[in-house]
């Protein structure tokens, strides 16, 4: 496809629209990680905490993932009924509610409750960010846009636990003390509010999805948005391919769910296994037990949060290593250099471990303590893989997810994907404790084994999406004629 000069200054206008859209992956992120410092002074004792019991504080923690899950769920539902910018809006009206719910909330209950809806606007905005990102990007940078819902996601880690440090010493030191008559940690949840109104607002100017137009029949609305701000030279027959796709795939869509066994397209299928890899090499274990992680290898608990904000802002850089280099080496092989690195980093901190003593702490819990120089391996190990993993599987898999699912399912394939990865989130951050219990080295060996399994997945299972047409997703012969008779520059 040529483009003309003009497609060049218009990209300054996409990529105004995919930050927009990326906002949600700031809230995405600053909601997942805001309970960190927060959450002792919640479950701590009355009247400033809710007197929680173990159990029921590591249930205030995940419940709101379970929420993701159901959100993600519902997402493309409602996407493709009412549109990608309503579904937007609704996700930024459930941040709003959240955050200052949670932040008001009278008890536990409905604290929980509160986090459950801020929980379903995570996972609606999980959904709809890489699908609206992937549907108005040109292909040659359509990587390096969709990466962009990464970037924001650990910006929004790292600005989520800068928040809660700097309310926690602006009330005197501690999450329960008072600040303007409200404890602190309720304050933490209430600042979220400010980015979910700017989301919402932002969302309210974005353009209808083209893709989703068309589906809708609104043709005349689609070739003005393919035209104002994608950039699209030939729009009629951009138009008229993503009016085939959507028919022939629908057909067999259709057809497919009939005939096979699972009901899934295999594409489907990979999408839930890039989700699944994503979640299963441990990425939030890193991120939610850091203060655990840290401690063993001898950092006390007042320097953990600085070691915590270093290892989210070695994230943020290596996410933009990843948006430079996206479009130019491609999918593939950026996930599988990340899967070997990995692999590598996990398995070293899986050895490591093993050399580890167990000591008792004076609350009766029990740390596993290093010396060096099996601390400094762990150490380096451990933002070793942060590193790999932030330049391939974290930005890639929301890539690949936004792109590689044809038009007619793309919103409904998201939903699947995107709600296994939220299960495999709760499962893999609810069983860590326990797999402590049986040891580190097999926590992190467990996390290993499904990394270096991850690169096989890849290499056999996953296609390069790398510069193709969204038109091209599809594996229908109608769509296939239509490529090789495609006019090329
Ligand atoms: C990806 C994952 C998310 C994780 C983040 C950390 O976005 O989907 O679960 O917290 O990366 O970088």
């Amino acid at each position: 496809m040529s483009e003309s000069p003009a497609v060049h200054r218009l990209n300054g206008r996409v990529i105004a629209i995919c930050i927009a859209a990326a906002l949600g992956g700031f809230l995405f992120g600053f909601d997942t990680a805001v309970i960190n410092g927060a959450v002792d002074a919640l479950a701590g004792e009355a009247p400033s905490g809710f007197e929680l019991g173990a159990a029921l504080k590591g249930f205030a923690v995940s419940s709101a993932l379970l929420g993701c899950a159901a959100g993600a769920w519902f997402a493309g539902a409602v996407a493709n009924h009412f549109g990608r910018v309503p579904t937007m809006v609704l996700a930024a009206v459930l941040f709003f509610a959240s955050a200052i719910g949670s932040g008001l909330a009278f008890g536990v209950v409905d604290f929980i409750v509160w986090r459950v809806v801020g929980g379903i606007g995570v996972g609606a905005a999980s959904v709809i960010a890489p699908a609206y990102i992937a549907e108005v990007s040109p292909a040659r940078v359509r990587g390096r846009l969709g990466s962009l819902q990464q970037l924001a996601i650990v910006t929004g880690i790292f600005v989520a636990l800068l928040s809660d440090a700097m309310l926690a010493n602006t009330a005197g030191g501690s999450a329960n003390e008072l600040w303007w008559g409200r404890e602190a940690w309720r304050w933490m949840f209430m600042a979220e509010a400010v980015p979910a109104a700017v989301y919402g607002l932002m969302a309210l100017r974005l353009p209808e999805s083209p893709r989703y137009l068309v589906a809708r029949g609104k043709i005349d609305k689609a070739s003005q948005v393919l035209y104002d701000f994608t950039g699209e030279v030939n729009v009629n027959l951009r138009i008229e391919e993503i009016r085939a796709t959507l028919q022939e795939e629908h057909l067999q869509v259709l057809s497919d769910l009939r005939g096979k066994r699972f009901g899934l397209k295999p594409i489907v299928w990979v999408g839930i296994l890039l989700s699944v890899f994503q979640q299963f090499v441990g990425i939030n274990v890193i991120f939610y037990y850091s203060t655990t992680l840290w401690r063993s290898v001898g950092f006390d608990e007042s320097n953990a949060l600085t070691i915590t904000v270093i290892t989210s802002v070695t994230n943020i850089v290596v996410t933009i290593v990843a948006i430079l280099l996206v479009d130019k080496v491609g999918r593939r092989p950026m996930l599988m250099t990340g899967s070997i690195g990995m692999a590598v980093t996990l398995g070293m901190m899986a050895i490591a471990f093993s050399f580890a003593t167990l000591v008792t702490n004076p609350d009766g819990t029990q740390t596993a303590e290093l010396d060096a120089p099996w601390s400094i391996v762990a150490l380096i190990c451990a933002n070793g893989f942060v590193v790999f993993f932030g330049v391939s599987w974290g930005p890639l898999v929301w890539v690949l997810l936004g792109e590689m699912f044809p038009n007619s399912i793309r919103a409904w394939a998201l939903s699947v994907a995107a709600a296994a990865q939220w299960i495999a989130n709760f499962f893999i951050s609810t069983t860590f404790p326990a797999f402590a219990e049986i040891g580190l080295p097999f926590a992190y060996g467990f996390y290993a084994f499904f990394a270096l399994l991850s690169f096989f997945f890849v290499l056999t299972k996953v296609p390069e999406t790398k510069g193709r047409e969204l038109e091209d997703m599809s594996d229908s012969p109608v769509v296939e004629r239509r490529r090789r008779a495609r006019p090329t520059s």
